[in-house]
């Protein structure tokens, strides 16, 4: 049976605009972040506190998170790689963090410079310090799906590490198929061989959508018993370390394929689309104004 209800994760803020070349303003940040509030997703992942020459346009998260409304029963969440970074989430208030390991070893030294088992014994003293200070710890598995670098990637490689991180502590793990590369069928694959480890209602559905077949995918796992889908307003993003990998699945499409299917998420669409059109307006203006001649591109 399908789902009541489906969280929706807006990933938008972070993955979304992680990888964008010119620089968005902390102004056009925080705008975005207050209109998604405004359309009801509560829950947004906001920035990350990572090294600011490997992702020079998250450098200003703590920035962003000093002019963020209150936002009371959501969360603001933030990416964190290592207890530099948990640092300065704390000291801006995070509520939330996301520590992110990854289901394939060449992907994890190419994004975060360690092997599988080193990046989880990195994060055990974040898990650790995030719980003395009561704050929510989400995990990530990338590359749940395929690799840019190995190719095909086995549902048990992904069981494992989620186990390991719902062992550090993890509320929620989020699987990643952070290229695109998954079919329907290998969707189901996957999350029904973490399932057997992991309760299904801690787990979260991380699609971008290189293919067009992120829809697709998010429907082949709705029965398996997920409660969360992460997204991005307009299907912004990538990361700058999956070559080739296009932005999130689009909120707006996320919405409105399970309204079809009669599953709430507790999104208003036209309030979603009035955010859509601030970045996207945003994002061509930053993109001008950095193609401008005498100016330099970062
Ligand atoms: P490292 O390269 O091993 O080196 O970093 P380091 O630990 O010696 O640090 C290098 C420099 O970064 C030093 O500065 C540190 O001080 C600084 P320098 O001395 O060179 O001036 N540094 C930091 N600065 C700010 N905040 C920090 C921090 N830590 C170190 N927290 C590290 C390892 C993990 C830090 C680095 O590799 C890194 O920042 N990687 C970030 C990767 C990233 O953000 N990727 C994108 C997000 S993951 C993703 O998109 C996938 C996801 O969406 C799910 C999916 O789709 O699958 C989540
Ligand atoms: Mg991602």
């Amino acid at each position: 049976t399908l789902p009541a209800r489906i969280r929706i994760v807006e990933v938008g803020p972070r993955d979304g605009l992680q990888n964008e070349p010119v620089p968005v303003s902390t102004a056009v940040k925080v705008g975005l972040i207050e209109r998604l509030l405004a359309a009801g997703l509560t829950a947004i992942e906001v920035g990350s506190f990572v090294s600011p020459r490997r992702v020079p346009q998250m450098a200003d998260t703590a920035a962003v998170m000093a002019r963020l409304p209150p936002n009371p029963g959501g969360s603001y969440s933030v990416l964190v790689p290592n207890l530099t970074g948990f640092e300065a989430a704390r000291a801006a208030g995070a509520g939330e963090i996301a520590i992110f390991a990854s289901a394939s070893e060449s992907f994890s030294q190419a994004n975060i410079n360690a092997s599988i088992a080193e990046s989880l014994a990195r994060f055990a003293p974040v898990a650790e310090a995030a719980r003395a200070a009561g704050i929510a710890v989400r995990g990530y598995v990338s590359c749940v799906l395929g690799c840019p670098y190995e190719g095909a990637v086995a549902p048990q490689a992904v069981a494992a590490v989620a186990q390991r991180l719902v062992a550090l502590g993890c509320r929620e793990i989020s699987l990643g198929d952070t290229i695109g590369a998954g079919t329907p069928d290998e969707a189901r694959a996957c999350v029904a061989a973490v399932a057997a480890q992991v309760p299904p209602e801690r787990l979260a559905l991380h699609v971008h959508d290189t293919r067009g077949l992120a829809l697709a995918n998010i429907r082949a796992c709705l029965d398996l018993g997920i409660a969360v889908v992460d997204a991005a307003v307009t299907g912004l993003g990538g990361c700058p370390y999956a070559p080739g990998a296009t932005g999130n699945v689009a909120t707006e499409a996320v919405v409105a394929d399970l309204a079809r299917l009669g599953i709430a998420t507790g999104v208003d669409p036209v309030r979603l689309a009035e955010a859509g059109r601030f970045v996207t307006d945003a994002l061509v203006r930053a993109r001008e104004e950095a193609a401008r001649p005498g100016q330099s591109v970062q």
